[in-house]
């Protein structure tokens, strides 16, 4: 846990219909009905990086390196404008995508991963993420009843992505919790509650022991 921050950075993370959405947005309100300072951010942001990437995802009109260089360029928008500010502020931040996405998805699509690190000196390290995983079989299911855009259905693709998940704890130094996606949405939101109670209660004990 670095130290020369006061408050916490958790992220949810999964592929395309694992959802990661509605557990960030679960936790954010039990962590704000206990009193805990929380904020909810999220990305692609709607930023105006962020517009422009979810415009291009749905034309399928982005290489992967054009990709890669605005998911960065929307990042370091938002790490300036609300994650530094929120973190000082000593709030506890759940993030719905961090550049742990980019890894997993730019990854998957040949982006280095070195390069990957490279680009995100700026941003801030994870405390913790929660990886909800889900079979690609069982993403193509729940997706298929939404109306998800072309870049979300290549099956190949989001095994891959799938796969740099759960690599992910070889190429950060955060801590990463892995869950089983497919548990019912209120059993799945209890763990995360719980590991995320007892993350801050470890790093108050810690900051006490100071
Ligand atoms: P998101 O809005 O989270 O989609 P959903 O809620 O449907 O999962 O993200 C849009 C897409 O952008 C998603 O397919 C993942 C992709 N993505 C990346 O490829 N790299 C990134 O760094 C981020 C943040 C998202």
């Amino acid at each position: 846990m670095s130290k020369n921050k006061s408050g916490l950075l958790i992220v949810i993370e999964g592929i395309d219909g694992s959802g990661k959405s509605i557990q960030s947005q679960l936790l954010y309100q039990e962590l704000l009905s206990r009193g805990i300072p929380a904020e909810l951010l999220f990305e692609p942001t709607e930023g105006k990086y962020g517009k422009l990437i979810r415009k291009k995802l749905k034309n399928a009109s982005l290489t992967p390196e054009e990709a890669f260089k605005l998911f960065v360029l929307d990042r370091k928008e938002n790490v300036m404008k609300n994650i530094l500010p929120a973190l000082k502020a000593g709030k506890v931040i759940i993030m719905d995508r961090y550049y742990t996405s980019t890894i997993a998805y730019q990854g998957a699509s040949g982006i280095p991963i070195q390069k990957i690190l490279k680009e995100h000196q700026f941003a801030p390290e994870p405390d913790l993420v929660f990886i909800i995983d889900i079979p690609v079989s069982e993403a193509f299911k729940r997706l298929s009843k939404k109306n998800s855009d072309a870049f979300e259905k290549n099956f190949d693709f989001l095994e891959r992505v799938r796969k740099m998940y759960l690599d992910l704890h070889k190429y950060i130094n955060s801590k990463v919790i892995i869950l089983d996606g497919r548990k019912e949405l209120s059993q799945l939101h209890n763990e995360i509650l719980k590991y995320t109670l007892e993350f801050i209660a470890k790093k108050h004990e810690s900051l006490e022991g100071e």
